[in-house]
Formats: structure tokens, C-alpha cells, sequence
């Protein structure tokens, strides 16, 4: 089978990799010349863990080539997947033009029946607005249209791509779906069941899944919340609630606010597409509120850990990008947070693995640093706003001696506040119990196990 993929963003490429890896030839079509260039010499203009590798294994065994000409990829396929960008407008809704100009020069180079697969994430009816103008196009065009949404999360996206949940392809013909049951025939069925549903119900499906996803987020953040004022520990409680099936355990870590190119933008789409046929989401419009406020209350969280006032303070930052092991920085609680801080007279020292060079252009006046300690240097807080596992294990008591003020801010909870207490670190976090009570507690669960 042959496969043209249209878009070398981030889910182009990792499909492209992925399906080239199953065996199947793949040509990755994307009009920004350089960019094609670069991917053919084996330069991956996106961080995402092994993708490097298993592009530059493909292109060696001959299964994997780039084209910023669709006529090079199209003819041949059997199946072309849009997998181009579709960003955010001010208002909430997604934009669809490089969708509508890709499926318009895509239909110029159809030959021989082809399924147009949309893999990009498009509001409800997208499907069908696609058909329309291929068919208005190309009248002759042997194709069916499906809808192929992609559930891959940024740093473990291949694994996603491997060993996905499930499948879910919209479509409406037999032939189609033929296909696409051969597309990934690959995947083991017992792990990976593939889903067939409307084209509709598709492309829902999508905006569905990262809704729930950015609810369960801003729900856990807002029990953390409760968790300090009651004296409750929210690691246990959502374990606690993760253990029942119904609930599972996924996505309830508390955090300083969901960010990414994907939970921000498709929750403001939903809610729009919602409101239109007047089934309007009380509930996705609470969350995108709640997430908001948190990135908020953040901010005066650190200024209250910080005795009131920045002035003159210097905060050591640990994490840029919205989350470990990528280089996105798209809607990172640190653009909203770090600005603030700057603004109420804070100085920012920042490390960040791999985001320093896409946040650099968004974060003016921030001391860029080459490592946490150099970092943590002659601050008053460690901040640690992303959960990189390159953070998870430092040397405290050298970050004790590095700081001139024994603070770690902890807002992902990667340390035990007994741990770091031990180091000389005040310990703030989300959702912790005050010390006094958590050390009772650790003895009344070793009392229990004796
Ligand atoms: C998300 C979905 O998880 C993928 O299934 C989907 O395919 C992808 O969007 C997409 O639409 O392309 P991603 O944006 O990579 O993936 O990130 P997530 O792992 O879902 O995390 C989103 C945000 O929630 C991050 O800011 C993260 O720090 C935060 N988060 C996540 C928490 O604060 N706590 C958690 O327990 C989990």
C-alpha cells in the first residue's frame, strides 16, 4: 500500500514514520521547500522522543521520501492523509484554510481511486465540506472521504501511534473502510480495536476526548485546591478516585493549568460548534474558565510563598514548555505565569530541556540558564512549573546551597515535602496536607504495615 501524507507538522510526521516503519510507502508532502529539504538530510524540525531515529531508519530502507509537490505523492496512493494545521482563530473556532487550500490541490493530483483521510482535528461537518470541493473540483475523481482523527500526545507519540487505545475512522463506504482495515492491519486487534462510525461522529470523537481529558485536569486542580483547605492530601485522593474503572486514573495530576496546542484550543472550538446548534457546554465553558483562573492563582500563590512581595526577588524557573519531553511552548502556564511575576518586580532565571528556543521570542526580559543549578544561582525560589524527569532527582542539598532562599516551589509535586524539608527547603506544593498532619499519616501507614 502506498500512502501520501499531506502536512510534516508534528502528526504528519509521526504518522509518516510510524506507517513507514509497518512497511508501507509513504511520501510526506509539505509546500515549505526548506523544511523538505532539511527532512530529507534526516533534520527533525520537531522534538518528539525516537521520532529522529525512526524517520532517518525509513528513509534509509527506501520507505520514506518528502515532496513539496503533491503530483510526486498523490497519483500513486491509496490512501492521502490531511494532516495540515488547524490553528486556533481569536474567536474560538478552528481555521480551516490551509485544510480547504490542501484538499483543493490535492484533487488536482487524484488518480486511480484514493481514500482522503482527515487527520488534522476539524469541527463537525468538516468531512463533507472536503468532499464538496474535491468533487467540485474533480468531478471525475474516484475517492471517498473519511474521517481519521489522531489521538497522539506530545512525547509519547509514537508509542501512541503503535499501541493507540483504539482506531476510530468515520466513513461511510465499504471500499473505504476496506482500506483503512488494511491501513492498520499492522496494530494488534486485541489492543488496539478500530472503531467504525459516521464521519460525524469521527470528528466529534475528537473534540469529545480532549475535553474530558481537560476536565479531569481542571477538576483535579480545583480539588487541590480543596485538599489545602481541608487538610486532605490530593496524591491519595486521586489514587483513591483513579482505582474504581469507572474513573480510571489518567490525566489527575494536579499541575499549574492545562496548556498544549491541543486541550486550549479544541475545548474553545467545542464550545462554539456547541453553541451554534443551541446545545450549548455549560461544562467545557466551566472548565476553560477554571483552567484560566488557575494559571491565575498561580501567580499569587508564588507571590504569597514569597512573603507578599517580588520586588527586588530573583525566581529560579524550571520548565518552559507545556509539558516534559517536547519543545512546545503553545499556551505553557509559563507564558501566562512568568509576565506576571516579571511585572510584579520578579527577575526570571529559566531552564527548560528542550522549549528555551521556541519560548525565547514570547518571554522577553528572562535569563536563559544552562542547567537547574545554574538557575537556581542566588534565587529566592525554585519554581518547578514542568515535570521533566531531568528535574525529578536533583541535588537538593547543592540546590540548598545555590539558593539564597530556601524555597522550592513545587507545582507539579515532584518532590516529597519531607525530602525536601530534610534538604532545608521550605516545600510549597498543590494539594498537600500541612506537614504535621502528612507525617502522623506516613507513621499511622508504617504502624499498619508492621
Ligand atoms: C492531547 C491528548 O492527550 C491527545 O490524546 C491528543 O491526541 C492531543 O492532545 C491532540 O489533540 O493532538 P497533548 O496536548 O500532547 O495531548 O497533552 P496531554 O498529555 O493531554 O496534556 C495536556 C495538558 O494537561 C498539559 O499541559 C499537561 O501538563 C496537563 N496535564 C495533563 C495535567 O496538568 N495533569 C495531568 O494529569 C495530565
Amino acid at each position: 500500500m502506498r500512502i501520501a501524507i499531506i502536512g510534516a507538522g508534528h502528526v504528519g510526521l509521526v504518522s509518516a514514520a510510524c506507517l513507514s516503519q509497518f512497511g508501507f510507502t509513504v511520501t510526506c508532502v509539505d509546500s515549505q521547500h526548506r523544511k523538505v529539504a532539511a527532512l530529507r538530510t534526516g533534520e527533525v524540525p520537531i522534538h518528539e522522543p525516537g521520532l529522529d531515529r525512526l524517520l532517518a531508519a525509513n528513509i534509509d530502507a527506501g520507505r520514506l521520501s518528502f515532496t513539496a509537490d503533491m503530483a510526486e505523492a498523490v497519483p500513486e496512493a491509496d490512501v492521502a492523509m490531511l494532516a495540515v494545521a488547524t490553528p486556533g482563530r481569536e474567536d474560538g473556532r478552528a481555521d480551516l484554510s490551509f485544510v480547504r487550500q490542501a484538499a483543493r490541490q490535492l484533487a488536482d493530483a487524484l488518480d486511480g481511486y484514493t481514500v482522503l483521510a482527515i487527520r488534522s482535528t476539524v469541527p463537525v461537518g468538516t468531512c463533507r465540506e472536503i468532499a464538496a470541493i474535491v468533487r467540485e473540483r474533480r468531478p471525475d475523481a474516484d475517492f471517498d472521504i473519511v474521517s481519521n482523527p489522531e489521538f497522539l500526545r506530545e512525547g509519547a507519540a509514537i508509542s501512541d501511534f503503535m499501541h493507540p487505545d483504539r482506531v476510530v475512522v468515520g466513513v461511510e463506504s465499504a471500499r473505504a473502510r476496506a482500506v483503512m482495515s488494511a491501513l492498520y492491519r499492522p496494530l494488534s486487534p486485541a489492543e488496539s480495536p478500530i472503531l467504525f462510525t459516521t464521519p460525524e461522529t469521527a470528528e466529534l470523537a475528537k473534540y469529545a476526548a480532549n475535553c474530558f481529558l481537560a476536565t479531569r485536569v481542571a477538576f483535579i486542580n480545583e480539588f487541590a485546591d480543596l485538599c489545602e483547605r481541608l487538610g486532605a492530601d490530593v496524591r491519595d485522593l486521586a489514587r483513591a478516585i483513579g482505582l474504581d474503572r469507572r474513573i480510571g486514573r489518567h490525566h489527575l495530576r494536579p499541575g499549574p493549568g492545562f496548556g498544549g496546542a491541543c486541550l486550549p484550543k479544541d475545548a474553545a472550538a467545542l464550545v462554539r460548534t456547541a453553541r451554534q446548534p443551541g446545545a450549548p457546554s455549560a461544562v467545557v465553558e466551566a472548565v476553560l474558565h477554571s483552567n484560566a483562573r488557575r494559571k491565575a492563582a498561580m501567580v499569587g500563590r508564588i507571590v504569597d510563598a514569597c512573603g507578599g512581595s517580588l520586588a527586588g526577588k530573583t525566581v529560579a524557573v524550571l520548565g518552559i514548555a507545556f509539558k516534559p519531553a517536547t519543545d512546545t511552548v503553545r499556551e505553557s502556564p509559563a507564558l501566562a505565569i512568568l509576565p506576571e511575576l516579571m511585572k510584579r518586580g520578579a527577575a526570571i532565571r529559566a531552564f527548560d530541556p528542550a522549549g528555551m528556543e521556541n519560548a525565547r521570542p514570547l518571554l522577553d526580559g528572562v535569563a536563559w540558564c544552562r542547567d537547574a543549578y545554574d538557575a537556581a544561582t542566588g534565587a529566592d525560589a525554585l519554581l518547578v512549573l514542568t515535570e521533566w524527569n531531568q528535574f525529578r532527582a536533583l541535588d537538593l542539598d547543592r540546590l540548598r546551597a545555590l539558593l539564597r532562599t530556601p524555597l522550592l516551589l513545587d507545582l507539579r509535586n515532584i518532590y516529597d515535602p519531607a525530602q525536601a524539608a530534610a534538604a532545608g527547603l521550605r516545600h510549597v506544593g498543590l494539594g498537600l496536607p500541612p506537614q504535621r498532619l502528612a507525617v502522623l499519616h506516613r507513621v499511622a501507614v508504617s504502624q499498619d504495615a508492621g
